[in-house]
Formats: C-alpha cells, sequence, structure tokens
C-alpha cells in the first residue's frame, strides 16, 4: 500500500457491481480507499454498494454510500450534499455507471436511446454540473470519466447506440479538461476493452440463458483479445487510481485505454 490517494475524498459511481465479483466500479472504490481515499459511492442497487463499503470499512478504509440514480437530477444532487455533509470536500469524481445495449437506430427504439442516453450521457453531466463548482472554490480537482474503446470504432459487436455515449463522453472530457484546466481541475476518461466483469456475465445471461452457453462466450471474448484474455475490473481500476493520482498532475483532456491491445487492430 502507497497511499497514492492519501487524504482526498473520492466520489464513485456505480461503486457496486451486477453480479458476484468485481465491477469496474467497485474495484475502484476499493483501490481507491486501500490507497487512502476516503470514499463516497454511489449506486441505484442499495446492496450493492453497501456490499462495497462493507469490504472497504472490513479493510480499515473509510466508505459512505448513497443510494441514488444517476440518471436523476435530484439524485446526483442529493449525492453531491451527501458526500460534502459526510466528508466537506471532493478532490476525485469518477463517473463509472454506465450500460451497455447491442445494436444501432435499425434494431434498437427510441425509448432505448433515450435510457442509454440518460444513464452513461446526461449522467456524467449530471454530477459535473454538481461537483465543478464545489472543484472549483477548491481549486482542485481529478475527474476520471469511464468511457470505452466502443468511442474509438467497431469493438467487435454493434455498439451503435453504447459507442455514440461513450464517444460523447470521450468529448465532453476533452472539453471540460480545456474550460477548467486554469481552475486546478483535470478530467481524463479510461477506454477498457474487453474486461470480463459480472456486467457482462449479466449481458450474455440475458441474451443465451444457459451457463454452458455463457462459458463459450466468455472464451470467445477472450479469443478476440490480442493477450489471449479479456481484462479485469482491476485492470480499469488500476487506470483510474493513476488519472486521480497526483502522479498524473500535467495529465488532462487524454484517454487511457486499457485493452490488452484490441484497439489496435482498429487501424
Ligand atoms: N465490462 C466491460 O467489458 C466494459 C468495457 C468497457 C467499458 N465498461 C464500462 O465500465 C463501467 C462499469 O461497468 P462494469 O462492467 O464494471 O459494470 P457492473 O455492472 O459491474 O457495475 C455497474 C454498477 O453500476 C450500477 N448502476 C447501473 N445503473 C445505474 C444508475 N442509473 N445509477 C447508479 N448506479 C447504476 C449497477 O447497479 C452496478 O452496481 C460502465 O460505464 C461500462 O460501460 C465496461
Amino acid at each position: 500500500m502507497t497511499r497514492r490517494l492519501q487524504d482526498k475524498v473520492a466520489i464513485v459511481t456505480g461503486c457496486g457491481s451486477v453480479g458476484p465479483g468485481w465491477g469496474n466500479g467497485k474495484a475502484m472504490s476499493v483501490l481507491f480507499a486501500r490507497e487512502g481515499a476516503r470514499v463516497f459511492g454511489a449506486d441505484i442497487n442499495g446492496d450493492a454498494a453497501a456490499e462495497t463499503r462493507t469490504i472497504i470499512q472490513d479493510e480499515g478504509g473509510v466508505c459512505e454510500t448513497a443510494v441514488a440514480d444517476v440518471s436523476k437530477a435530484a439524485d446526483v444532487e442529493g449525492m453531491v450534499n451527501a458526500c460534502l455533509e459526510a466528508f466537506g470536500r471532493i478532490d476525485i469524481l469518477v463517473n463509472n455507471v454506465g450500460i451497455a445495449v447491442v445494436g444501432g437506430p435499425a434494431e434498437l427504439d427510441e425509448n432505448t436511446w433515450d435510457h442509454i442516453i440518460a444513464v452513461n450521457q446526461k449522467s456524467v453531466y449530471l454530477t459535473c454540473h454538481h461537483v465543478l463548482p464545489v472543484m472549483e472554490r477548491q481549486g482542485n480537482g481529478a475527474i476520471v470519466n469511464n468511457a470505452s474503446i466502443a468511442a474509438l470504432g467497431w469493438a467487435g459487436v454493434h455498439y451503435g447506440f453504447y459507442g455514440a455515449t461513450k464517444g460523447a463522453i470521450v468529448s465532453m472530457t476533452r472539453a471540460m479538461a480545456i474550460a477548467h484546466a486554469k481552475n486546478g481541475i483535470r478530467a481524463n476518461c479510461v477506454l477498457p476493452g474487453l474486461m470480463n466483469t459480472p456486467l457482462v456475465h449479466a449481458a450474455l445471461t440475458r441474451v443465451y440463458g444457459k451457463e454452458g452457453d455463457i462459458e463459450t462466450l466468455v472464451r470467445t471474448r477472450d479469443k478476440q483479445c490480442p493477450m489471449g484474455h479479456m481484462g479485469d475490473a482491476w485492470d480499469t481500476a488500476y487506470a483510474a487510481l493513476f488519472l486521480a493520482s497526483d502522479e498524473a498532475k500535467y495529465i488532462t483532456g487524454t484517454e487511457l485505454v486499457v485493452d490488452g491491445g484490441l484497439s489496435v487492430r482498429f487501424a
């Protein structure tokens, strides 16, 4: 343990995971706490958030959580106020929440478009809208947005809607980085590739149902990756940790790709 986030307060959205194991936000929350941050985790699923809080507290770390749907303005405002009440400041904001749907305009309906825009993209507007003034008053802050290599190109399946939201996050992040550079605020993205997280298992279960088929699909995803296997939530978490920490104090407006080389194949 090197205490790379000593004395920092970090909000992590989507701090739980949709099933057993380690999702990106859960790994980030636990890793940030191990590195000395006081973590304020938010999740739409109270049990998932509580599980992460318990892991952190059992390890001797500091964590508070709130139930919040980050696509809802009132929930986000409440989350930010609760963090300020608990810890008095916000040094790090990690926008981790995201949902994936396969398909584009030809396959998906308007409600699905509205929903994925609200959860993946509007949520980033809402959190930043409430957190940036706090960071401006403090004169410091680091925002880490969890996008995806789907922002860059074809990621193996038709992520027409999903990739559009992730591309928008990259664009928003770059703009915020420049607009707030003089306020001591940095904004960057992590772009995970194919990661083996509970979200992937849940999505595969929804589509294929039977456990045997899921195992085959996990192996298929593994084979798509240049290293012969998917990444995991810790790979994303360590990249986010670096961007959130003062080690990255001269890095802003950039994308850190965490995909084992997969997106190099796009070229
Ligand atoms: N798993 C991958 O292969 C992969 C690849 C690239 C990017 N990502 C991105 O990583 C992020 C996290 O994915 P994961 O695979 O770790 O997921 P996960 O399911 O393990 O964790 C996501 C958490 O977000 C919560 N959540 C969902 N909607 C919410 C909402 N509206 N408000 C608050 N909380 C909400 C869920 O309850 C869950 O606890 C997403 O943004 C995803 O797009 C994942």
